[in-house]
């Protein structure tokens, strides 16, 4: 596995030694773990070369929240990445990605500030600024992200969509823990109570696609025994919707999503079902 970490030498390599191969792309911000292997698997079975990026990308933080926290594992993620079949790891710093008065893109004005975007304001201006220059410096055949970040999927699907971008974006499965928990970089931040307390968001999960598969389609119905099960966890929302995120009052079988994001002690973690 080669490791780089300018963008003009990434370009290079692809360039001169990759050129006319299909490329399958995971960018990333480090702490691996199923998810994003998964992630990479997928990415080796479609593509004739495989490269992730680790980036914690500052833009995409809103004041006071966790960047300077946020888990660093830079030699179990590259021990990872070479097992899991990455052909090139992009690891830059911040001063090769941004520069001073920078471009930046903007999320759609009403998708872009609902469900996690009310919460985090701004948040996926920067992760849209981000992949928008991950994506250019790797031009890739395909990118790969969780269906786990389910607004961030559809919204880098929307970007590339409206920027007329030429890379398929393939969405793939939340990997989950053996107990349901959904795998996240952020909970190593659960101690063993907390992590006890997080089952509820799966199990929240799990009890409404069982009402589901019992013919009650009702969201108020659904949503109240969702919020029922999260008590005493703090919610920041609980949304049935249909898979363009519009709001729904009867669950229609292959095209909704089911979304929460709690906050358990003061870590938030999200949470999909697709139904
Ligand atoms: P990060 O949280 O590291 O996630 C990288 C990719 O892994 C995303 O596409 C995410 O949806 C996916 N992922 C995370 N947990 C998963 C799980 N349990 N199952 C399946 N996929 C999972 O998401 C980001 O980084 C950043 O916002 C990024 C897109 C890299 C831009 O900075």
């Amino acid at each position: 596995m080669k490791i780089v970490s300018t963008p003009a030498e990434l370009k290079r390599v692809l360039k001169e030694q990759f050129k006319d191969k299909s490329v399958g792309f995971i960018p990333t911000m480090g702490a691996l773990h199923e998810g994003h292997i998964s992630l990479i698997k997928n990415a080796r079975k479609d593509n004739d070369v495989v490269v992730a990026s680790i980036f914690v990308n500052p833009t995409q933080f809103l004041k006071g929240e966790d960047l300077d926290k946020y888990p660093k594992k830079e030699e179990a993620d590259k021990k990872i990445c070479e097992i899991s079949g990455v052909d090139i790891l992009f690891y830059p710093n911040a001063s090769d990605i941004y520069g001073e008065d920078e471009v930046s893109i903007l999320a759609p004005k009403v998708r872009g500030y609902v469900l996690e975007g009310a919460s985090r304001p701004g948040h996926f201006n920067g992760v849209l600024t981000v992949v928008m220059k991950l994506l250019n410096i790797v031009n890739p055949t395909r990118a790969y992200f969780g269906k786990k970040d389910a607004q961030q999927l559809n919204l880098i699907t929307l970007m590339v969509k409206q920027f007329f971008m030429d890379v398929e974006i393939i969405p793939c499965d939340t990997v989950r823990e053996k107990d349901g928990l959904a795998q996240s970089s952020r909970n190593v931040y659960l101690d063993a109570t907390q992590r006890k307390e997080a089952l509820k968001i799966s199990a929240s999960l799990y009890e409404a696609s069982n009402m589901i598969s019992k013919k009650i389609l009702d969201v108020k119905q659904i949503r109240d025994k969702i919020v029922e099960i999260l008590n005493p966890l703090e919610i920041i929302y609980v949304e049935i919707l249909d898979r363009e995120f519009n709001p729904i009052k009867e669950v229609q079988i292959g095209n909704s999503v089911i979304l929460v994001e709690a906050k358990v002690g003061t870590t938030r973690l999200l949470d999909n079902i697709w139904i």
